[in-house]
């Protein structure tokens, strides 16, 4: 394998994620869809706190941050964010303090949303809890983080604060360039030839590390970007950019070009956190069929996806697709009184 990956190892890391996670074959579900064979990759079982794909990006954030000596955590993320829980518990890990900031971006929630799942989880971990109203101002929510990061720097503190928007150093996208290289590790250890990866695209980071780690070894494996967060059209260039970035944190070449940039948003309406009836659809039939449990926000909806792509006739029959699941099972106690009622109405 060709290694273009500039002054990767350079990175602090901390020891945060269980890997490798396994790639486990889906032959009830395949059969089922009548479709092509379908493997997933587990890192849901990523292990800090209920495990996902954050475990893995955190790594990369909290290397930094105890390089830097810093002993308070500080995030933000929506109300039901995995990333915000799985920080908090990486916090709680390396005996740092933790400042979360629960944004407001989902309409109609209810009070289970808003004390459930992981908001129960972040208080369990031992987070200070703040709110913000405007869940789409991704600048201006970072703008109060910084605010209650100062104010802890007043007190004496050394905060380390993890940015949402873009624009600063994709340091969590790392976490996927290494994913890369353990897939193609695992499929070369098993002679398997994979046609497709199907993941969530929300931030980037999963998606445009998953992608700038495979070409940037040698591996020309379509990634098939799932939209949860935006429409397609706003996610790619987004995804392009993250690219972009991920090569100058590197100094090295970007070897994604827009081509390679390919994201659908089928399973993406009514909007980032809010259900439709494919998404409740899929989320049953990956359990009822393999005993796999997704998640109402982030996998549920990249399952949708697929499916819809396998009805679309997408791929042929011998086809082998790997979907990546990336854990966020906490929120589904958080949706529970939408779900129920979808199961009732069946
Ligand atoms: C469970 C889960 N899957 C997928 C994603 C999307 O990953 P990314 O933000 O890296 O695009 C997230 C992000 O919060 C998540 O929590």
């Amino acid at each position: 394998m060709t290694h273009n990956l500039g002054k990767f190892e350079a990175f602090s890391r901390a020891d945060l994620a269980v890997t490798p996670t396994p790639i486990e074959a889906m032959p009830n579900l395949a059969r089922k869809l009548g479709g092509p064979n379908l493997f997933v990759k587990r890192d849901d079982l990523t292990g800090l706190a209920l495990g996902g794909n954050k475990a893995r990006q955190l790594e990369f954030y909290l290397g930094e941050a105890v390089s830097q000596g810093a002993d308070v955590l500080l995030i933000t993320g929506a109300v039901q964010s995995n990333f915000v829980r799985s920080a908090a518990a990486a916090a709680a890990k390396l005996r740092m303090d933790c400042h979360v900031q629960l944004e407001d971006r989902v309409p109609d929630t209810d009070g289970t949303h808003q004390v459930s799942g992981n908001v129960l989880l972040n208080k369990l971990l031992g987070a200070t809890i703040h709110s913000y109203p405007d869940g789409e101002d991704e600048a201006g929510a970072d703008r109060n983080l910084g605010k209650i990061a100062n104010d802890l720097k007043a007190q004496g503190k050394k905060p380390y604060v993890i940015h949402l928007s873009p624009g600063y150093p994709p340091l969590g996208a790392l976490g996927y360039v290494v994913a890369a290289r353990e897939i193609l590790d695992q499929l070369e250890t098993t002679g398997t030839t994979i046609d497709e990866i199907v993941v969530a695209s929300g931030s980037t980071a999963t998606h445009a590390g998953l992608l700038f780690g495979l070409r940037a070894t040698g591996s020309q494996i379509p990634v098939m970007g799932i939209c949860v967060r935006r429409r397609a059209d706003q996610q790619a260039p987004r995804v392009l950019a993250r690219c972009e970035e991920i090569s100058a944190l590197l100094d090295t070449e970007n070897c994604v070009s827009a081509k390679d940039v390919v994201v659908d948003d089928v399973a993406y309406p009514p909007g980032y956190g809010q259900l439709n009836k494919n998404t409740i659809e899929a989320i049953k039939l990956a359990a009822s069929q393999e005993g796999l449990i997704l998640d109402p926000v982030y996998t549920g909806k990249v399952m949708a996806g697929l499916i819809h792509r396998i009805q679309a006739g997408a791929y042929p029959k011998t086809a082998n697709i790997l979907f990546l699941h990336t854990g966020g099972q906490p929120a589904l106690f958080a949706y529970e009184p939408k779900l129920t009622e979808a199961l009732v109405a069946d």
